[in-house]
């Protein structure tokens, strides 16, 4: 493995001394006064350097995986360490945090910068820079709750630290990715453990690493008196707030005050009426499937090839851009649809498209090359997401991508059903005023601010269908006075295709 690949492997990015500075200075200016510091991956120290010259009074222990980096960190500020700095080689998934931690003096301050790589990164590049795959594999609340199963090596290591160290007066200092501080604020949030006072402190990361992320120092103590809202500030400004996260109803949210002020347009127990929102099509294989139309019944595919296809399985198709755009009446793209619902026989197009059946077959390579497991064990050149819904005359869409809470209604197109990708959310109708009154209730403001307070904008996909399915849109409409029950058969409730 080359030098670049084990840099990225193991995040071998050291931190800036001046960063190091500003952090150890703000720790200290909150009052900490640690009598044991930890460095768990240490690199040329300058972390330990900064904390051994603002905290004078304290330990200070180092620890790196690369011997390097450990001599030179244990050289760092030896003039006034007297003593107090030790530095050890040591791997952090081979340590045994729990007993370290327990053998310490309290107040104990873990401090630093992990590496920030994530298991499918490394996974790209065949790095082995892992926790063992059991500990991963217990955090399935934390899955359900991300719905992944790609992780932030730094995510393991601070939720490692924190657990190790619940019992014991601990504050946790780390610059992180943003989205990495969540989840281990919703980690511990989920479980009910000891989080006392939380922050993120954002800090600008193109300027000190080169490096375009939404990072932050992440501070988190333990308490006896749980909290769940964290604070949010600039490392620079640390004492101007600019607002918190919180966990409410079992989930995070962006802004507590508002979901707060709003959480009676939430679903509740009760008769849902906000229909079902679904994902658009995916099928993974845009070379193939997606098509611009040069005359009727004339494509031209994704690699520039012109066919010739039957109406029966090519349909007009919109994005998440599009739809962000404005652009919903203008069809750019076609996209070809091979099943009406999920496991559908599509065999059968051979008989009823045989130009269709012959353009996929041409294409097979492409197709059964795609990776994702979602089409193993399915019929040859299936697609995902696709049901009654997908054929809806009319749809109200969001994209999920982009930074913006703006909902389209759109429409057939010469007749035919619109298709949405799987960059976008949707609900569906039969009637064209049924989903402009939806799309109303959605655009509204109190609506607005709801999905606002919920969405996390820096996230790879901002809006969820767990954020859009909160939304009751019966009491929204109650709260704009356009129903006084929610049972007026003026309220949209969109026909709740399966
Ligand atoms: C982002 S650098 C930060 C170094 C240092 N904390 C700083 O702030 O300058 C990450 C460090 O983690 C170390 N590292 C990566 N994987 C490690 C592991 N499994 N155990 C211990 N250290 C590790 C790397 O050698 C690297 O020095």
């Amino acid at each position: 493995m080359g030098i670049d690949l084990d840099r990225i492997q193991f995040g071998d990015f050291q931190t800036p001394p001046a960063l190091a500075a500003r952090v150890v200075e703000l720790l200290r200016d909150r009052g900490l006064a640690p009598r044991t510091i930890v460095e768990p991956t240490c690199g040329t120290g300058a972390f330990v350097d900064a904390a051994v010259t603002v905290f004078p009074d304290s330990t200070v222990l180092g620890y790196d995986v690369n011997p390097d980096h450990v001599r030179t960190a244990a050289s760092s500020g030896r003039v006034r360490t007297a003593g107090r700095l030790s530095c050890e080689v040591a791997n952090f998934f081979e340590v045994d945090w729990a007993a370290r931690l327990a053998a310490l003096s309290e107040p104990i301050l873990v401090l630093g910068n992990p590496p920030w790589a994530t298991s499918s990164g490394l996974g790209a590049i065949g790095g082995s820079n892992l926790p063992q795959k059991t500990n991963f594999q217990n955090r399935r609340g934390l899955d359900a709750l991300t719905g992944k199963s790609n992780f932030d090596v730094a995510e393991s290591m601070l939720l490692t630290l924190l657990e190790a160290g619940q019992q014991r007066d601990l504050t946790l200092a780390m610059l992180v990715k943003t989205s990495v501080a969540r989840r281990v604020l919703a980690h511990f949030w989920i479980k009910g453990a000891r989080v006392g006072a939380a922050a993120i402190y954002r800090f600008d990361a193109a300027g000190y690493f080169g490096v375009s992320a939404d990072a932050c120092l992440f501070l988190c103590q333990s308490g006896d008196v749980p909290v769940n809202d964290c604070l949010l500030a600039d490392i620079e400004r640390p004492d101007v707030v600019l607002g918190r996260i919180g966990w409410r109803d079992g989930a995070l949210v962006s802004d507590p005050v508002v979901y707060d002020r709003h959480r009676s347009l939430l679903v509740s127990n009760g008769p849902k009426t906000s229909g079902r929102w679904r994902s658009g099509v995916k099928h993974d294989c845009s070379a193939v499937m997606e098509l611009r139309q040069i005359a009727s019944g004339t494509f031209v595919n994704g690699s520039g090839v012109r066919v010739e296809l039957e109406p029966d399985y090519v349909y007009p198709l919109l994005k998440g851009t599009d739809l962000v755009h404005g652009q919903v009446d203008r069809v750019r793209r076609w996209l070809v649809v091979t099943q009406s619902r999920p496991g559908d026989d599509t065999s059968v197009i051979a008989e009823r498209a045989p130009r269709t059946w012959a353009y996929l077959c041409a294409n097979g390579e492409w197709l059964d090359a795609r990776r994702s497991s979602i089409y193993r064990k399915r019929p040859r050149f299936s697609v995902f997401g696709v049901g009654p819904y997908t054929f809806a005359p009319w749809k109200v869409a969001i994209s999920a991508l982009h930074k913006r809470l703006s909902f389209a209604v759109v429409g057939p197109h010469n007749a035919r059903p619109v298709v949405l990708d799987d960059t976008c959310y949707h609900l569906s109708f039969e009637s064209e005023a049924h989903a402009r009154q939806t799309a109303h209730l959605l655009n509204s403001e109190p609506c607005m601010e709801l999905l606002e307070a919920m969405v996390f904008w820096d996230a790879k996909r901002p809006i969820t269908g767990d954020v859009l399915r909160r939304v009751d849109l019966r009491q929204v409409a109650i709260c704009l006075g356009i129903s006084s029950d929610g049972a007026s058969p003026a309220l949209p409730v969109p026909v709740n295709l399966p």
